[in-house]
């Protein structure tokens, strides 16, 4: 199976370890176990438990305390992965024969645009646009759907414009793949980052057709212990379960056990609290930053995600403004390219505040050049 190079985790992957301040990033300053104790989170587990293999879905008890975040769910519904990019892609295998269609929403993380083509799979798209607010374009989405259409994959809050999907717009992506005998994949990994209002309102339950794709990486900011999940009826995620055998067999015994302690509810509201915390004071920062370039940048602000979507008003290609700023400031952005889109670029904002300020200042600098012809 040949597959596509994913331009934005390659580009990370090389960099984000080299630069010195990585604005890469869509999740917010990371945990360390010590800031789980200091959080108050019982981890005396940890300390003594064997380590073996970990049941291959994922524990009962950690299946059972995931099952509680969606209601009607049983332990069976759930497959426990290495991340929520495990999950995506246990999904597209499961889901897709070569000659399926798959519909994605766009700007997007681009993993379930490279994974369906490499097996075979034709991938149409549908823009979010900004003029929009950030809504679907209803006309291209209406002309991709069809009787071919196995999925539509959406990431709602949307990575990298930080948008969350109008109840309106939930129920019209449902009403298709129920019209049509598709199913939805809805990527809620940052589902709990919200910037400000209420939790984003997941689609499960919606329809027997939805997957739920979600995970520790966001929201809970501990993408190291790499634990995910997949959630849907049971009979296609006992499917799923047969791919991870070949994959991976299963998550790592102490990710599993973190993720235990990490997902009940008290200790839940306390990470979300942390993340909110980190989002509200660097929003702030952020919205100054943009306002004080004029009408340099259109930016509709985040809802949800450590991130920031920026269009740019200069005819520069996102690409190679992202370099100049790498080399001549050293700091990592992300280009609109590597969602998709030309013309934007995605900021970080889930660094510590001081940290933030230093890099933006640094993107200014360079901004200032481009815009001078230096
Ligand atoms: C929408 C979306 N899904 C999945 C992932 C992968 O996350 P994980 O670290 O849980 O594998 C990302 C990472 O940026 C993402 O933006």
């Amino acid at each position: 199976m040949k597959i596509e190079p994913f331009h934005m985790e390659r580009m990370q992957s090389v960099w984000e370890n080299i630069v010195e301040y990585n604005m890469s990033e869509s999740g917010v300053h990371p945990v360390s176990l010590k800031d789980l104790f200091e959080l108050g989170l019982d981890m005396s587990k940890i300390d003594t438990l064997p380590l073996g293999y970990s049941q291959s879905n994922g524990t009962i008890e950690l299946r059972k305390a995931v099952a509680k975040l969606y209601p009607g769910a049983t332990v069976d519904h759930i497959e426990v992965t290495n991340g929520s990019s495990e999950a995506n892609f246990i999904l597209c295998l499961t889901l897709l024969e070569t000659g399926d269609e798959v519909l994605f929403q766009k700007p997007n993380y681009m993993q379930v645009y490279g994974v369906p083509r490499s097996l075979g799979a034709d991938v149409k798209t549908f823009s979010l646009l900004q003029e929009k607010n950030w809504e679907p374009d209803w006309e291209e989405f209406d002309n991709a759907m069809s009787e071919k259409t196995k999925f539509i994959y959406i990431s709602n809050p949307n990575n990298p414009t930080g948008s969350v999907l109008s109840k309106d717009s939930m129920e019209k992506i449902v009403e298709a793949i129920e019209k049509f005998d598709a199913y939805l994949i809805a990527d809620e990994v940052y589902q709990g980052a919200e910037l400000e209002g209420d939790m984003t309102p997941s689609f499960w339950g919606m329809s027997n057709r939805v997957f739920i794709v979600s995970g520790l990486s966001k929201a809970y900011g501990i993408p190291g212990v790499r634990i995910g999940w997949l959630i849907g009826d049971p009979e296609t995620v006992a499917e799923a379960w047969s791919q991870h055998d070949y994959i991976t067999i299963g998550p790592n015994i102490i990710s599993d056990c973190i993720a235990q302690i990490a997902v009940r509810k008290e200790n839940r509201q306390r990470l979300y609290a942390r993340t909110r915390e980190i989002l509200g004071e660097n929003r702030v920062i952020f919205k100054e930053w943009v306002e004080s370039f004029g009408d340099f940048f259109d930016y509709i602000e985040s809802k949800a995600g450590p991130i920031a979507y920026v269009k740019y008003n200069h005819e520069i290609p996102s690409v190679e403004l992202v370099e100049r700023i790498r080399d001549n400031q050293d700091v990592l952005i992300v280009p609109g390219t590597h969602f998709g889109t030309e013309g934007f670029l995605r900021i970080a904002l889930g660094s510590p505040a001081d940290e933030f300020k230093t890099a933006l200042e640094r993107i200014r600098k360079e901004i200032e050049k481009v815009r001078t012809f230096e």
